[in-house]
């Protein structure tokens, strides 16, 4: 295939260049003596650098004319990387003034993930003068990324393609195996923060993201934190480091780039026109757990509206970009279906959802009045995401929703009957855990299946002391809860976990906090909860034969 610059080519030159592909190199040469001197002729006569792009058993892909300084190589990622991270292409081309590799040879070796960069100078009357010639290196500590060396002629290249490829290969792939197992078919991503916070600040919520990259079942081989005094407009940091960031992720085998802050249409496809790994944000990336982990049918409807309202906007950009955000991490629809791509079809489907949702909403209410006509009082569990909420519940209840050790285990509200003695009872129920920094637009979009704390008589705000950052948590949910004008129920602060601590901080803690303690793994733990909650909703001066909740909680 013939590409690049050919405008004021005579035919018979067009015809040369066609020709070359006809051309073999024998599997073990990087290039043979003779079609190094075709190509350097050709390029003197047309005063332009030639190239071409060689698989690993010596076939000519493409033939790439380019400009006296540059050439630009096509598109390669319909031809994918190899289990060791290499495209399994060399690029050898002329360069007319004998200057060695250029920056550009060099970016274009480790974005493209290139088998070799070889430029050819063009010597006098067009004969091939000094070779340059650099290949990939295996992740290092030192961070170098590329090997640059050179020749007097082609003639002195000795070395046996196949064999040197062979190995490097194998000490790449020795060297990937170090941080992850290489037969492991999950994403691996580099986690990648920029912006202008204080270093602990965007560290924290990095750690966070990868707890949610955890959860969406990712690898996390790295973390980059990049403090930038302004946001780039189009790569969110300076084009060279996001380059720098990009051919590290590629030496250490990742296939994935999440980006902490939420990037905009364009930057990912700015982004996504450097490289073919996947890009995606913090918001895809819990839209993608979301994704997975909705249960019912309103959850899941949802998540659809909310997934297909954040990708309209993104697929006004090209084909590759596109498919690329729709595959596997991020372009997975509720229960594993593979969300749309066609715009048209996108919208009738959110029309479809939306009227769906409604009337969702409406059975919701319905159920809601029913309830609340029983008056039956209504505690709802609320707290960050894993403080244990789901078996807190399960084990209050003796029932079984899904627990794991995951974020979001719960995305739907759950709700089950705690009976006291004396047939008392409330219905108690469980809600989606919350995050910091949860996207607005998620945060509109569960507004409705949070709904029911509406109705609560009581917030059980649960908490996970053994976390580091605990206070921090319970702020992020106070926040939250006020958010959602929510601030005006009735809390109770419950401490779980606390199998975790020294005995001895609990009591301290809960006391600062005027919290009470559980382990939601021992129900022995439980009398003190249990207590405060038939205090407040039958106190024991009050007619036990009154069941009904005290109107002043
Ligand atoms: P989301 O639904 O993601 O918001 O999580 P959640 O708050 O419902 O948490 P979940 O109940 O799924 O529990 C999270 C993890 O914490 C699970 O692995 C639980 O086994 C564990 N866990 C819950 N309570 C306790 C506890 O009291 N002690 C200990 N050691 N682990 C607990």
């Amino acid at each position: 295939m013939l590409d690049g610059n050919l405008t004021g080519l005579k035919p018979s030159q067009i015809k040369a260049l066609e020709r070359i592909d006809r051309r073999r190199i024998p599997a073990t040469q990087v290039v043979t003596a003779e079609l190094a001197r075709f190509l350097t002729e050709l390029s003197f006569d047309l005063r332009r650098q030639v190239g071409i792009l060689v698989d690993r058993q010596g076939e000519i892909l493409h033939v790439i004319v380019g400009d006296d300084r540059e050439i630009l190589l096509p598109n390669l990622a319909r031809f994918g990387l190899g289990r060791s991270g290499l495209r399994g292409l060399r690029c050898i081309h002329t360069h007319l003034k004998g200057e060695s590799l250029t920056q550009d040879d060099l970016t274009d070796l480790a974005l493209l993930r290139l088998d070799f960069m070889v430029a050819i100078a063009v010597g006098e009357r067009g004969l091939p003068g000094r070779v340059h010639y650099a290949h990939l290196l295996p992740s290092n500590p030192e961070g170098k990324s590329v090997e640059v060396l050179s020749l007097p002629s082609v003639h002195e290249f000795d070395l046996d393609f196949l064999r040197f490829i062979a190995s490097l290969e194998s000490e790449m792939e020795r060297k990937m195996a170090e941080t992850f197992d290489l037969s492991d078919t999950r994403e691996k991503a580099i986690l990648i923060s920029a912006g202008g916070e204080p270093r602990p600040e965007l560290e924290d919520s990095l750690n966070e993201l990868a707890e949610l990259a955890r959860t969406a079942d990712v690898v996390v081989l790295d973390r980059v934190v990049q403090r930038t005094q302004k946001i780039h407009p189009r790569f969110l940091m300076g084009e060279g480091k996001m380059r720098e960031v990009i051919i590290r992720a590629l030496q250490q085998g990742a296939t994935l780039l999440i980006f902490d802050q939420d990037l905009s249409p364009g930057q990912v496809r700015s982004i996504s026109e450097m490289t073919d790994m996947k890009v995606i944000d913090r918001t895809q990336l819990i839209l993608d757990i979301f994704a997975r982990r909705a249960h019912t049918l309103d959850g899941k409807v949802q998540v659809e509206v909310a997934q297909l309202k954040y990708l309209m906007p993104r697929l006004l950009g090209k084909g590759t970009a596109m498919s690329r955000l729709m595959g596997g991490i991020g372009g997975r629809g509720p229960g594993e279906t593979k969300l749309e791509i066609d715009r048209r079809r996108i919208r009738e489907r959110l029309t479809r959802l939306e009227k769906q949702l409604e009337e969702l909403a409406r059975g919701r209410r319905q159920r809601r009045q029913r309830r609340i006509r029983a008056e039956v009082p209504i505690v709802s569990i609320v707290g960050y995401t894993n403080a244990g909420k789901s078996t807190l519940l399960n084990a209050l209840t003796q029932s079984a929703v899904f627990t794991e050790d995951l974020l979001f285990a719960t995305l739907d509200t759950a709700t089950r009957r705690l009976r006291f003695p004396e047939e008392r009872e409330v219905i108690i129920t469980d809600t989606v855990g919350f995050i910091r920094k949860l996207p607005k637009s998620l945060l509109g979009a569960f507004k409705a299946t949070l709904e029911e704390l509406e109705d609560a008589d009581l917030l059980l705000h649960v908490v996970d002391i053994s976390a580091e950052r605990f206070e921090e948590q319970i702020a992020a949910v106070e926040r939250i809860l006020q958010d959602l004008e929510l601030a005006g129920i009735p809390r109770l602060l419950v401490f779980n976990k606390i199998d975790r601590l020294p005995p001895g901080e609990v009591g301290a803690l809960c006391r600062r906090f005027d919290a009470i303690p559980v382990s939601a793994l021992e129900r022995a733990t439980f009398t003190a909860l249990l207590e405060e909650l038939q205090r407040r909703f039958w106190p024991r001066d009050a007619d036990p034969a009154d069941l009904k909740p005290d109107p002043s909680l």
